[in-house]
């Protein structure tokens, strides 16, 4: 995958796309029975799906914290979800994935009104195209959401970064392989408080600048839909014409 190709003609990106343009991302929440919340999300070409079980009580006991709640995070790319074939269970990635995850969330969710607990949260990817970590982050915060655990605020994510010299908001895989940079940025939208911030290349300070400005752009929209979708989904439970 090294041979070099054209990620920028005539101004704009291989899907079409300009360089401030997210790609298409459509949201739903509660859409595992058995969780106690859950969220689907398709952005561009992946597709993940987030569970959330808990608070349940911490087994095994020590690792019980009396202040609050431990909140557990586990990503997974799904074998079939890749171009080559991945090997089923955990490997570096994804656990730093789970990990950083983890942290991002733990900024928001009001874990100390659980002590002993465990919450555990997951997030499924059935089909990965660049840019999984945000979109696991963003779907995972809605499930929380979902499943009503008292948080400040959502986390909304996307990612920026260099493709062609340009700098592009939400790099597809294209442009995540052979581009220059990628950089996925995740904020308390409210507080405007970043929670996650990682780099995979080099730029310079004004193009990282300029980097995270697409990005923090990108994770705005990125609330408003969350929003829309949680608003969504209470109206549809306080309707009459959803089932019951
Ligand atoms: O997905 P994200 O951009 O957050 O993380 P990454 O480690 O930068 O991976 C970028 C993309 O590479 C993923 O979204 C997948 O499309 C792809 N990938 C893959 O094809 N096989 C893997 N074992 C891991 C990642």
């Amino acid at each position: 995958m090294n041979e070099k190709i054209e990620l920028i003609k005539d101004g704009k990106r291989l899907d079409g796309r300009r360089f401030d343009e997210i790609r298409d991302i459509s949201m739903k929440v509660g859409v595992l029975k058995k969780a106690s919340g859950s969220a689907y999300i398709e952005w561009g070409k992946n597709k993940v799906l987030a569970g959330v079980y808990g608070p349940r009580e911490l087994h095994p006991k020590f690792l019980q914290n009396p202040t609050r709640a431990l909140l557990r995070c586990t990503y997974n790319l799904a074998p079939f979800s890749v171009d080559d074939r991945k090997k089923p269970g955990p490997d570096r990635r994804s656990v730093e994935i789970s990990k950083v995850t983890a942290e991002a969330l733990e900024s928001v969710v009001m874990v100390e009104r659980y002590p002993n607990t465990v919450i555990d949260v997951f997030m499924e990817v059935l089909q990965a195209d660049a840019g999984t970590r945000c979109v696991g982050l963003t779907a995972a915060s809605l499930a929380l959401a979902d499943a009503g655990i008292p948080m400040k605020d959502l986390v909304s994510a996307c990612a920026a970064g260099k493709v062609d010299g340009e700098i592009v908001v939400d790099l597809m895989k294209e442009e995540d392989n052979y581009g220059e940079c990628d950089l996925p940025l995740a904020v308390i939208p409210r507080k405007n408080e970043v929670v996650l911030l990682q780099m995979d290349g080099k730029l310079t300070r004004e193009e990282f600048d300029k980097t995270y400005r697409l990005a923090l752009n990108g994770a705005m929209k990125v609330y408003e839909m969350q929003k829309e979708t949680l608003k969504a989904r209470i109206e549809h439970i306080m309707g009459e014409d959803n089932g019951y």
